[in-house]
């Protein structure tokens, strides 16, 4: 027998990301000596087939389509929610209120005012919350934030940040919720992939404090998937123009979300110049890390990457990360942080992130409406 303390998990909406989690938990002794042990106990979701499919999971005790049963479990620890954003308000504060620990997932509320009161709640019961941003756990993420915190990058020019697919570029691809205001929120690709975004220059302090944004909204309609049309209201591509302020200075900042970026699969990327040193890492390229220095020349050195992750598993130091790693880093990130064993690793986005997230979102909305420069709260 372990004594290492156990975290029992429950998920309310096992879709796609509902599943991701379930399979990090399912290899969790690839973690080497992580202190804490993780077993997924409960699942909520409408859909039998897919409760269908966490039957083979053997810790999984409770399949249910009420999420209200699947809290009033004492078999619960940790709940993570993923299920559309307009549930996200109601289910998340039905969580803190159940007295469990919640990773929500992004956006954290439709819309700012719902993002406000789950934080708000989330302070006032003392519940432990984060939000789910994944991409930072990557080795060329982490080494950016090193470079940062290593000082040396002389005075910052400009960050560029973003979060690009192509996803909706055939036409003919059916509508789903995440393409209808009422379901994805106003924000649209902001609300969807903007987080993910955001979360590095806000851990660095670097809150845009105005945004200029460029919203662009391309296919009106979409086939219903029923042999009819729907509306496809949602902005689909953000460009927004910030400023921040890196060392009491203002920097040109540039945040991408798209969702129809020509030949990008699922591309994170964050870039940081300065006029002595810079990094620049995409997971176009997973492996390269790109860092400049200033010396007699200047110079674009290229890393080659391993397996440097935040949190040591079992995996081989020069293999390759994916996106199945990076989420398992994340929930190692936040059962240490809950266990306050983080011992200065990075942890999961706040949901004072979160916030400042959708503050950005509601500033870039008002900018395209008035066309002006909108300053953020
Ligand atoms: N972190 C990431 O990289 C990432 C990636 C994709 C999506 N997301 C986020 O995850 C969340 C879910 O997105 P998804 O892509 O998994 O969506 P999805 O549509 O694949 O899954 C959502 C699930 O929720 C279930 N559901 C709906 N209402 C429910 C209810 N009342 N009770 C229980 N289950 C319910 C649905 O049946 C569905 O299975 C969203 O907030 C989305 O923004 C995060």
């Amino acid at each position: 027998m372990s004594t290492r303390p156990l975290v029992r998990v429950g998920i309310i909406g096992g879709g796609l990301m509902g599943r991701e989690a379930a399979s990090a938990f399912a290899r969790w002794f690839a973690l080497e000596n992580f202190p804490v042990r993780v077993e997924l106990t409960a699942v909520c979701d409408l859909q039998p087939a897919l409760l269908d499919w966490f039957r083979t999971i053997p810790s999984v005790r409770l399949l249910t389509a009420d999420h209200r049963a699947l809290l009033a479990s004492a078999d619960v620890d940790v709940v993570y929610v993923a299920v559309p954003h307009h549930l996200h308000e109601a289910i998340y504060l039905d969580v803190l209120r159940a007295g469990k620990d919640l990773l929500a997932e992004k956006p954290f509320g439709i819309d700012l005012a719902a993002a406000r009161r789950i934080r708000d709640e989330a302070v006032r019961l003392g519940r432990f919350v984060r939000v789910s941003s994944e991409f930072p756990f990557l080795p060329g993420a982490q080494r950016a934030l090193q470079l940062v915190a290593q000082g040396g990058l002389g005075r910052v020019l400009e960050i560029r940040s973003g979060f690009v697919h192509s996803s909706d570029l055939d036409p003919t691809k059916p509508i789903n919720w995440k393409r209808q205001n009422q379901f994805c929120g106003e924000a649209g690709v902001m609300a969807d992939l903007g987080l993910h975004a955001v979360h590095v220059p806000l851990r660095l302090g670097w809150k845009p404090a105005s945004v200029y944004a460029q919203l662009q909204k391309i296919y009106a309609t979409r086939p219903d998937g029923k042999g009819g049309t729907a509306v496809c209201d949602t902005w689909d591509n953000a460009t927004l123009h910030c400023v921040t302020q890196v060392d009491g200075q203002p920097v040109p900042m540039t945040i991408e979300t798209k969702r129809m970026a020509p030949t990008e699969t699922n591309t994170w990327f964050i870039e940081i110049l300065g006029t002595d040193r810079g990094v620049r890492y995409s997971t176009k390229e997973p492996k390269t890390l790109w860092t400049y220095r200033r010396d007699k020349e200047q110079w674009w050195e290229k890393t080659d990457l391993g397996f440097a992750m935040p949190f040591k598993t079992i995996t081989g130091g020069i293999f390759e990360v994916g996106f199945p790693d990076l989420l398992m880093q994340m929930w190692a990130a936040f059962i240490a942080e809950r266990a306050g064993l983080l011992d200065g690793r990075f942890g999961c986005a706040t949901p004072d992130e979160a916030v400042a997230s959708h503050e950005i979102w509601a500033a870039a909305l008002e900018s395209h409406r008035t066309r002006q420069v909108v300053p953020t709260p």
